[in-house]
């Protein structure tokens, strides 16, 4: 580049917030801005355009949302031109709209989670305004073929559907993204092959409820086991990944295709949320934890190595020590290889926040001690299990924490870390070496999250 070029570069910062599709909207807004002709910079003090994408799942989000705004201020006084736009779920409720309205006046552009197809006009239209520009529109439509950065060396995120019709009685998310909707299987397809071909040897299929595929279209292009079976037949994948599933909606046929398939995933996250039948049916869940359990034995029958893993709800509200107990007991039956954990947070607009029986916090942190206790023990037993092991792992890029590892995936998404020495001699070129590649390793020592493997071949 020359230097001309450099001084008229403008640059980018997009800072996301929340779940995987919330990442691969991020990469669609990165697209429209480098398709204007923007450049990708590392952090808010060097940017033109900074956007925060945000997520609303849990009060914690939203503080931490409204925390870094408050932090662009400063920013935004030194340097007056800086664009500054919000988007995503949060800004998908009329209160925190206000909020941004008459409290963030240096906010140019709000937008919503199904903008992306007109976000350059929406990003052309604020930057002439003086005052912030509220372009939120209703949640509708499907996106294919829009500009899009892929952010992930290794994983090409590809969303299947949009929105959630479950309506969950403590979820915000079918408020901020509207019903399901899904998208033909033909664009899909094309965008996995696309990324199959681009050297992507990981592709995730994403939506709030993927198993839900084709049902918004009356099956017109298949359900979620045809469209899972036909991308995990594109050439050069090693894994196909999909999230998140819903267990009601969990069919006999995507569990035979599970267990075909050898290119789909060996792995199955399956949100439990409680295993006490009564909270289940008060979350509005429409399973029981007899049936959930049922799911989980098919599963293992027909791929035995698969590893299951599950998100789980402490204290909605009226949860009693009984009902905690049903869920540790299905935790014990089930063996989750791993969990992800979250102290129930009351969102404003959802029936279970209306409720009156709200636990308290100190029994909410004592129930949550005791289910980590036990999922970390049984994470742990699982890990210890891979130990001797030889196993395929996609490397993913040099460890956070040792410059001297390189981490990866086993096609069943358990985390490995394989320590390369040699890597602090060419830091860089080593790292690129190996990010994107499958090597094979053998498993030596197993923890709580993590793997270590050694290095057998590339
Ligand atoms: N659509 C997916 C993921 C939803 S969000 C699904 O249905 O599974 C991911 C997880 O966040 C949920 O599975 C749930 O365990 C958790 N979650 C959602 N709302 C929450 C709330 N209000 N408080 C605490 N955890 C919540
Ligand atoms: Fe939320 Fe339930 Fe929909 Fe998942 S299925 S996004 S938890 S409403
Ligand atoms: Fe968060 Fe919205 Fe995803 S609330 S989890 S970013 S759908």
């Amino acid at each position: 580049m020359d230097s001309k070029a450099i001084e008229v570069a403008k640059t980018y910062f997009i800072q996301t917030f929340g779940c995987q599709q919330n990442e691969n909207d991020s990469e669609i807004l990165a697209g429209h801005l480098e398709q204007i002709g923007y450049l990708p910079c590392e952090s808010p003090e060097e940017a033109d355009v900074v956007l925060l994408n945000t997520c609303s799942i849990r009060e914690n989000a939203d503080d931490r949302f409204f925390g870094h705004l408050g932090r662009l201020k400063p920013l935004k006084q030194k340097k007056p031109h800086m664009f500054i736009g919000v988007g995503g779920c949060i800004l998908m409720q009329p209160q925190n709209q206000e909020k941004i309205l008459s409290s963030f006046p240096y906010v140019d552009l709000i937008f919503g989670t199904a903008d992306l197809g007109r976000f350059p006009d929406l990003f052309f239209k604020a930057a002439d305004q003086r005052r912030t520009h509220l372009g939120v529109g209703p949640a509708e439509g499907v996106f294919s073929d829009l500009p899009m950065v892929r952010k992930k060396a290794h994983r090409a995120l590809v969303s299947i559907m949009y929105g959630c019709n479950n309506f969950c009685t403590y979820c915000i998310v079918p408020y901020t993204r509207g019903r399901e909707r899904s998208r033909p299987k033909a664009d899909i397809l094309r965008e996995v092959e696309r990324a199959a071909e681009n050297g992507y040897k990981e592709v995730m299929l994403l939506g709030q409820n993927v198993n839900a595929y084709g049902k918004d279209m009356d099956y017109r292009d298949g359900d979620f086991a045809s469209l899972l079976a036909e991308a995990s037949e594109i050439p050069g994948l090693f894994v196909v990944r999909f999230m998140t599933s819903h267990p009601k909606d969990v069919s006999d046929r995507l569990i035979k295709v599970i267990g075909e398939k050898e290119k789909v995933e060996p792995h199955f996250h399956l949100p439990l949320q409680s295993g006490s039948d009564r909270v289940l049916r008060e979350m509005n869940r429409r399973y029981t934890s007899a049936e959930y359990l049922k799911i989980v034995e098919k599963l293992r029958k027909v791929r035995p190595e698969i590893a299951l893993t599950t998100d789980i709800i402490v204290g909605f509200p009226g949860e009693t020590e009984d009902d905690f107990q049903k869920t540790l007991e299905l935790v014990e039956k089930a063996r989750f290889d791993a969990a992800f954990t979250f102290i129930y947070s009351a969102r404003e607009g959802t029936p279970a926040a209306e409720r009156d029986d709200q636990i308290e916090r100190e029994i909410i942190n004592d129930r949550y001690r005791r289910l980590t206790d036990l999922q970390y023990a049984l994470s742990l037993e699982s890990n210890e299990r891979q130990i001797g092991k030889t196993v395929d792992v996609l490397i993913t890029g040099r460890s956070e924490t040792n410059a001297e590892v390189m981490s990866g995936r086993t096609a069943d998404n358990r985390l490995v870390h394989i320590p390369l020495p040699e890597l602090s001699q060419s830091p860089d070129n080593a790292e690129e070496y190996y990010t994107n590649r499958v090597v094979s390793a053998e498993i030596v020592a197993a923890g709580s999250f993590a793997l270590e493997g050694r290095l057998i071949t590339l």
